[in-house]
């Protein structure tokens, strides 16, 4: 998959890239990442791609063109693309999204930073993307987390792609609770049913633990679960042990 990363802060992203497990997918070719620095693109002698907004107001807002020029050329540079500014007034980001991202061969992400782009830009995005109900101080660090997430899709770039599909979110659920030795630790003990090898219980515990911290953490996503018949036995099963408690 190609990334192309639109910022004018391209030094930023060195070591997050260069590192650990999105380094290793880079080093193998898995994932290649290009930045482009729109700075070039900008007015006059001063490179200036920012102005104060009409109408008056705190901040500076990105001037149209040279975010714009600079969008057209990077589109051109290799396969088609989806162009997507990451703004907090974007669609959010989930689990399901990064799936869906995973799918192209290429997208092209675009960091704001100041007070925002100006508005008639817009139209060049193919969408506006959140990463939460919060304003960053700019879309680099929602890149590097769309980068992080999306990659981790790629065959290959985790050891393990059986970790990324028992992951939090992946299947709608949020993840089980993880234990390693000691087995006693502070007073505090592993689940005995973990400890026994048989492989049944493990993924039926797994499993209700699952169900269970979904339901109370996270009421929002498991009310949009699909339920399997396993899944009604083993949270009924749930219920009943909570109130004969
Ligand atoms: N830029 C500033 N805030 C952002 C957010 N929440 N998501 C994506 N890009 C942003």
């Amino acid at each position: 998959m190609r990334v192309d990363i639109i910022t004018l802060l391209p030094q930023i992203f060195e070591k997050v890239f260069d590192e650990s497990v999105l380094g290793s997918a880079v080093k193998n070719g898995l994932i290649d990442i290009v930045m482009h620095q729109f700075r070039d693109y900008g007015d006059g002698r001063h490179k200036t791609v920012d102005d104060t907004p009409f109408g008056g107001g705190p901040g500076m807002v990105f001037k149209p063109s040279p975010l714009v020029n600079c969008i057209r050329d990077v589109r051109k540079m290799s396969i088609p693309a989806p162009v997507i500014g990451l703004t907090p007034q974007g669609v959010s980001f989930n689990q399901d999204l990064v799936k869906e991202l995973a799918q192209f061969d290429r997208i092209i992400l675009v960091c704001g930073r100041y007070e925002g782009f100006d508005e008639r830009i817009i139209h060049e995005f193919d969408f506006q993307l959140s990463i939460g109900d919060y304003v960053l101080t700019g879309g680099e660090i929602a890149a590097m987390t769309v980068v992080d997430a999306v990659s981790r899709m790629i065959p290959g770039t985790v050891g393990c792609q059986d970790s990324v599909i028992q992951d939090s979110f992946y299947e709608g659920m949020l993840d089980h609770p993880q234990y390693t030795r000691p087995s006693i630790w502070e007073g505090l003990e592993v689940p005995e049913v973990l400890q026994n090898g048989n492989h049944a219980l493990i993924n039926k515990y797994r499993r209700s633990r699952s169900l269970l911290t979904t339901s109370v953490s996270r009421p929002d996503v498991f009310a949009t679960c699909d339920l399997s018949d396993s899944d009604k036995e083993i949270f009924q099963e749930l219920i009943d042990s909570s109130s004969s408690e």
